[in-house]
């Protein structure tokens, strides 16, 4: 079998389906129209549970429209709050979260996610791993607030101990320039509390 590197989106997507399980419990942090909830509702089945999140409340009327037209709507609990808030909706850790940054696909450019909430919203998620569980992020950098992201992430996830964290970057280096990135985080165990 012939296997090509792909898009950002397109390892995301291959790291989730080798970590979540059936039966899992995971976080789609940027709900949007629902694509990555979608997935995530197959990948973790009947038995599963996707806690998902957006701002705006016509993404999550058109996400909570396609998963029901999937059958997978009692899978998912869909909430019209920032992702920063996460730790208040989820009281359970979780195999995987999912952030696909940016705005929502047909929308209003200017509601994209912001730097200030994405980095308590990543702060809270990685809180809310399970060990060997993996936080998979698409960044966008081909706009201003996209690009500062991108720097910022890269920071701040460069100075996560690598005896709890794996962390990956993932670009294409003769890519068209703003083309997307992925970061993927996998904590290895909890770090120490102090
Ligand atoms: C690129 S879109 C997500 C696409 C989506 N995953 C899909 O499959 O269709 C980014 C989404 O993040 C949402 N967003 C922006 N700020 C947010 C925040 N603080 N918390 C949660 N969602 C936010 C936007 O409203 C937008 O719908």
């Amino acid at each position: 079998m012939n296997y090509e590197l792909k898009s950002a989106r397109y390892l995301a997507d291959d790291l989730l389906s080798r970590i979540i399980q059936p039966g899992d419990t995971v976080i789609d942090a940027t709900m949007g129209t629902g694509h990555d909830t979608l997935f995530l509702c197959e990948a973790v089945g009947p038995a599963g549970k996707v806690y998902a999140f957006d701002i705006q409340p016509e993404a999550v009327a058109s996400a909570e429209a396609r998963l029901r037209e999937h059958g997978v709507l009692d899978r998912a609990c869909l909430f019209c709050a920032g992702h920063q808030r996460m730790d208040e909706f989820v009281p359970e850790k979780v195999r995987a979260v999912v952030f696909n940054l940016g705005w929502l696909p047909g929308g209003d450019h200017a509601v994209t996610t912001l730097w200030e909430t994405t980095r308590v919203a990543v702060e809270k998620a990685l809180a809310l791993l399970l060990p060997m569980g993996m936080l998979v992020i698409c960044a966008y950098p081909g706009h201003e607030e996209g690009d500062r992201e991108r720097q910022e992430l890269s920071h701040l996830l460069s100075g996560l101990s690598n005896r709890h964290y794996n962390v990956l970057h993932q670009r294409f280096l003769n890519a068209a320039p703003g083309a997307p990135e992925c970061f993927a985080v996998q904590k290895l165990k909890e770090p120490d509390k102090s």
